[in-house]
């Protein structure tokens, strides 16, 4: 199973003295030399985090795998479309919230999402929808064409250590089953960390994880490089 790191935080510590440390590009390449396989920015219809620059600058010095998470907005997808990321992550987007909330709502905006994927593939950009565990979406998620679902881990994350824990990480391991039944890749993400990350081993098949706050989290403390390289030891 692979890593993405996502360094949005890392741009929210920048830009909160509006300066340029620390680099968003700085650590991009420090969690690339640790081992992660890719790094995911948000780049957020406020800009409240990465900006358009930060993704321009990772695509030019980087050598693991862009994952671009975006809405699915026209604006988004020119850039998308201008900055050729690996990889696009689709996700829904609320102004007011403190991270992404929910997963997309493919079976309502399926044409758009369709149409979206068809873009992005015409520049061989490998296209992934952030869904709940819920087989409806899944189908829904297949049907537009998209090449991997990123299952969204927050619920499970918030029940890890509760009653509900079982239940949540069952529906997990039932979304990616289907999924992958489907012709699908799976990655995860959302809320992990580095106790509750240990059970998604348990589920087959996963192709990557992406993780964020823990990771920028823990590198206070241990260092960006060492955290990385701790998570990759524990998937
Ligand atoms: N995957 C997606 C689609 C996300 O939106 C986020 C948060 O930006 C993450 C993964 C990472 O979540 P976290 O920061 O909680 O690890």
């Amino acid at each position: 199973m692979n890593l993405g790191v996502n360094i949005d935080h890392v741009a929210t510590l920048r830009n909160a003295r509006g300066g340029v440390e620390p680099s968003v590009l700085e650590a991009a390449l420090i969690c690339e030399m640790a081992g992660a396989s890719a790094i995911t920015v948000h780049l957020r219809e406020d800009r409240r985090h990465i900006k358009d620059d930060d993704v321009l600058n990772l695509k030019k010095h980087l050598k693991a795998n862009i994952n671009l998470e975006m809405a699915a907005t026209d604006e988004m997808q020119k850039i998308a479309m201008s900055v050729v990321p690996h990889s696009c992550c689709i996700v829904p987007e609320k102004r007011q919230e403190l991270t992404t909330e929910g997963g997309l709502d493919v079976i309502s905006k399926k044409d758009r999402i369709k149409e979206l994927i068809c873009a992005l593939h015409s520049k061989n950009i490998i296209v992934s929808l952030f869904i709940d565990p819920d087989l409806d979406q899944i189908k829904a998620a297949h049907e537009a064409g998209s090449d991997y679902i990123e299952l969204h881990t927050g619920t499970y994350s918030n029940a890890f250590g509760g009653e509900k824990q079982d239940i949540e990480f069952n529906k997990l391991k039932i979304a990616a089953e289907y999924a992958q039944s489907l012709g699908l890749k799976v990655n995860a993400g959302h809320g992990l960390n580095y106790e509750n990350v240990a059970l998604m081993n348990k589920i087959d098949g996963l192709c990557e994880l992406n993780i964020g706050h823990s990771i920028v989290s823990r590198a206070i403390f241990v260092g960006l490089e060492m955290a990385v390289k701790e998570m990759i030891e524990l998937i």
